[in-house]
């Protein structure tokens, strides 16, 4: 378990404020402060829910679902690395039906908005999933997992490759009327094409980072150690990689962003603001400490009031000025 770190950094002659405003409006989703999760990491329907009320958080962002049925990648499925986390879990999922008599009933008696998580194999098999969640009415937004290792399924790559993503965004956004994030791969040559292709194509917002490709082989053995043999790397060792992608992408988008990759308290949600992002999602840490969002919610709103800053907005973007 991590220690509670306590916000003493911004103390040093600012302009004391009481009650600083926590809320942000993410392309038209109204949060009441910043902080939601990354897809996966917090179950179907905020499974957490044991240790603290979701409704604490802006926003929960649940599991990716598919339009079918789907065991997920064979075990073992996670090995603990240093400074995180190495996976491949396949992304199991219920059928729509399961979805509907379950997931979503939950969902909907929250009170919070929520952001479905999509996935499919094709073009055609997103879009159906846009269309059958939206037409729930129930989700506040609707993330397009446009990158995850879709190959071994027999699905293109979208979030690797600029033309597909933008046309599954085109027809993404013309089969919704709710807010569409695009969440991309963290693809240092094609991140910056992609992230232009999706704006271009109507995302209102994107979220990176998802967890970049990774591979741990066992000395013993001399063989990959996931079932999989290809994994994702998640958690702290991720962290100053993903905050360098969401400066770059401030710079390079005019949509805003929901930064994830290795937050762990409220000085990494600050970093991520400052670098571009309006909301940040907490992920792997929950694995680690199941506390670490209502301690960052607390402990970002104590910054703010003893940097002396009114509204959390103010942070977005600040690194760049
Ligand atoms: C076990 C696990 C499962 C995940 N499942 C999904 C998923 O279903 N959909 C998705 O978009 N991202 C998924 N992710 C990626 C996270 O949402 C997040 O983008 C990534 O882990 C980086 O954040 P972190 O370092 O804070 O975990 C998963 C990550 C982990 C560790």
């Amino acid at each position: 378990m991590l220690d509670s770190p306590t916000p003493v950094e911004a103390t040093s002659g600012s302009r004391a404020v009481k009650s600083p405003n926590l809320a942000i409006d993410i392309a038209g989703i109204r949060m009441k402060n910043p902080i939601t999760v990354g897809s996966g990491t917090y179950g179907h329907h905020g499974n957490f829910s044991q240790f603290f009320s979701v409704e604490e958080m802006g926003a929960l962002v649940p599991k990716t679902i598919r339009n079918y049925r789907w065991p997920g990648n064979p075990a073992p499925r996670v090995h603990e690395v240093t400074g995180g986390l190495h996976s491949s879990v396949g992304i199991p999922s219920n059928d729509w039906e399961t979805f509907i008599s379950k997931d979503a009933q939950i969902l909907e008696s929250l009170e919070l908005p929520v952001i479905q998580s999509v996935i499919g194999r094709t073009e055609d098999e997103y879009v159906e999933m846009v269309e059958k969640c939206s037409d729930l009415g129930i989700f506040a937004g609707l993330e397009l997992n446009l990158s995850c290792l879709n190959l071994k399924q027999g699905g293109l790559d979208f979030g690797y490759d600029p033309i597909a993503a933008e046309k599954l965004v085109k027809r993404a956004r013309k089969a919704s009327n709710i807010p569409i994030i695009a969440k991309l791969a963290p693809d240092y040559s094609s991140l910056a094409t992609v992230a232009k292709a999706v704006e271009g194509a109507g995302a209102d917002a994107i979220a990176l980072v998802n967890a970049p490709r990774a591979m741990c082989i066992d000395y013993k053995t001399r063989r990959p150690i996931i079932g999989n043999k290809i994994g994702a790397l998640s958690g702290a060792a991720i962290k100053p990689m993903a905050v360098y992608m969401i400066w770059q992408l401030y710079q390079t988008v005019n949509i805003p962003l929901f930064g994830m990759g290795g937050v762990t308290d409220y000085r990494d949600a600050v970093e991520f603001m400052a670098a571009g992002a309006r909301s940040v999602a907490f992920g792997t840490i929950n694995y680690v400490d199941p506390m670490a969002i209502p301690k960052a919610i607390k402990d970002l709103e104590q910054y703010l009031v003893e940097a002396g800053i009114d509204d959390v907005n103010d942070l977005v973007g600040s690194a760049h000025l």
